[in-house]
């Protein structure tokens, strides 16, 4: 393939990875978005392999095949629960990609740089190198966390914020070595600090409590795509350095979008502590009253009477996977006339658009999935909410409690509505380990159990109940 019909190729690539990101920030454009994504891709990496530089068809296929095998069995096995996971350990893989290609540039110079071109591409590789080390090891201890490997609270050691500072300190020295280091002295001030930078990363993450981890992944999706776009620049890609910068601002705007989102500061999450310990007023003020248990009858009969009804939906949901028989039981509402609509936090569950996907699986109208700031208005005139599997991100001493850790967190006003049901198999608190004084409020009652087996005995009766009136919904149960 000539140069010009690869450089053709790559800039198609990048205006369907543009499109792919487009359609990616709406549920109805999703699944086109993914498309142009991988069309991108596909392009992408048939352009690369066909260009001239590439000569060895057999390494290629070597590494590519296996991997390409590999990423679809794990991606299709995975639970959408476990998707953090599986994001944290591919951007690891990203990271370790960046240190290898920097640290192989340094060794195979390219002999036709010299003066400012040189000084240039060496800052590119000791910045590329940096990044990815970071990235590395930095994904690696996201992924032990979320896969409770190791523990999810904060490491907070003393001195910390120093032991931060002196290593980058220490890089920085470094980097000033290597650049005055001819190029057989200049690899070992880049592997010390490879070193370094790689335990940042670990010092970095181990310090952010479980909470702020699906911020953290974002945050490392970020450096991933500033890696790949320094390996860009190492190597002359310019579709390395687009796709890299894309990734890199998506991820930097996803992670300031979920901060804002829990009303945490980007800075405050990236230094860590959060969720060390609940804070001592918290702790001192316990749970605050009695809660009322309710049944899946009575339940029913409240769906029944409820001229308007929103769900809330949160992490509980997804884990119980209950949304098919939400949205069963959402059509058979809908079809006596209740007006049925869902309010989504922007961090319900365990990763961004999380309870979006499952919704659109559930086959739920788009039309009635509404962002909290377009719900919140309305709790107060809606007879019933259901709130299934949600917990922080409707807990009330968000707005009501300054002392409470989760204080000034945007939360979905469910306690407004006349009535509301907390479906959740206990009294535990959520992610942010807060007691929520929703579940003792004189208008809400508590159905415990799994969310699945409820919502099913729920759409068991309220589908019994309505076929005698219209026999057409006998297809639901
Ligand atoms: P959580 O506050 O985590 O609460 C989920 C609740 O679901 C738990 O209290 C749990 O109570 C219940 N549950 C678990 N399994 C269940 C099952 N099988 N059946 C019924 N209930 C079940 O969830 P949320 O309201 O969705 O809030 C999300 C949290 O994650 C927030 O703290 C948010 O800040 C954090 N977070 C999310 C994101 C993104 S991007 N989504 C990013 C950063 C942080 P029981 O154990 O009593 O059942």
């Amino acid at each position: 393939m000539t140069n010009s019909l690869v450089t053709v190729a790559y800039i198609a690539a990048s205006a369907l990875f543009i499109l792919s990101l487009a359609g990616l920030s709406n549920q109805e454009t999703a699944r086109k978005g993914n498309v142009y994504g991988i069309l991108g891709m596909v392009i992408a990496l048939g352009a690369t392999a066909l260009s001239a530089e590439v000569t060895s068809y057999g390494t290629l296929a070597a590494v590519i095949i296996p991997g390409a095998i590999l990423g679809a069995v794990v991606a299709s096995r995975v639970a959408m629960t476990s998707m953090p996971e599986l994001v944290a350990i591919l951007h690891s893989f990203v990271g370790l990609a960046a240190v290898l290609v920097g640290i192989a540039n340094y060794l195979q110079p390219e002999s036709s740089l010299t003066g400012s071109e040189a000084t240039i591409h060496d800052i590119e590789i000791y910045l590329g190198v940096f990044i990815g080390a970071v990235t590395f090891t930095g994904s690696i201890v996201a992924f032990a966390k979320l896969r409770a490997l190791i523990g999810s609270k904060p490491l907070l050691l003393p001195a910390r914020h120093l032991l931060n500072i002196a290593l980058l300190v220490g890089s920085v020295v470094l980097g000033i070595q290597f650049m005055g280091a001819s190029p057989t002295t200049g690899l070992q001030p880049l592997l010390i600090m490879t070193a370094l930078a790689s335990l940042l990363g670990i010092h970095l993450v181990a310090a952010i409590g479980g909470a702020d981890m699906p911020v953290v992944i974002s945050m490392l999706n970020s450096y991933s795509g500033w890696a790949a776009a320094a390996a860009g620049f190492m190597l002359g890609n310019d579709l390395l350095i687009i796709t890299g910068a894309l990734v890199g601002s998506s991820g930097a705007i996803l992670s300031y979008i979920m901060c804002k989102a829990m009303n945490r500061g980007f800075v405050s999450v990236i230094l860590g502590g959060f969720g060390a310990a609940p804070s001592a007023q918290a702790a001192a003020a316990g749970p605050v009253g009695e809660s009322t248990a309710t049944n899946v009858e009575e339940t029913v009969e409240l769906l029944q009477d409820a001229k308007t009804v929103i769900i809330a939906p949160g992490y509980g949901m997804a884990v119980a996977q209950a949304q098919h028989a939400v949205a069963q039981i959402t059509k058979i509402l809908r079809d006596r006339g209740t007006t049925v609509r869902f309010g989504i936090h922007p961090v319900a569950g365990r990763l961004p658009g999380h309870m979006n996907v499952l919704l659109a699986e559930a086959s739920v109208p788009y039309d009635i999935v509404l962002e909290m700031d377009e719900i919140n208005e309305d709790f107060a005139q809606t007879d019933l909410v259901l709130v299934i599997g949600a917990n922080d991100t409707v807990n009330p001493s968000a707005l009501e409690d300054p002392a409470s850790p989760i204080a000034g967190m945007p939360v979905l006003e469910v306690w407004h509505a006349s009535n509301v049901v907390v479906m959740k198999r206990s009294m535990a608190s959520g992610y942010a380990g807060v007691d929520n004084p929703l579940f003792y409020k004189d208008n809400t009652q508590m159905l415990f159990g799994d969310a699945r087996q409820n919502v099913d005995a729920i759409l068991g009766q309220l589908a019994a109940l309505n076929t005698k009136s219209n026999p057409a919904l006998t297809s639901v149960r």
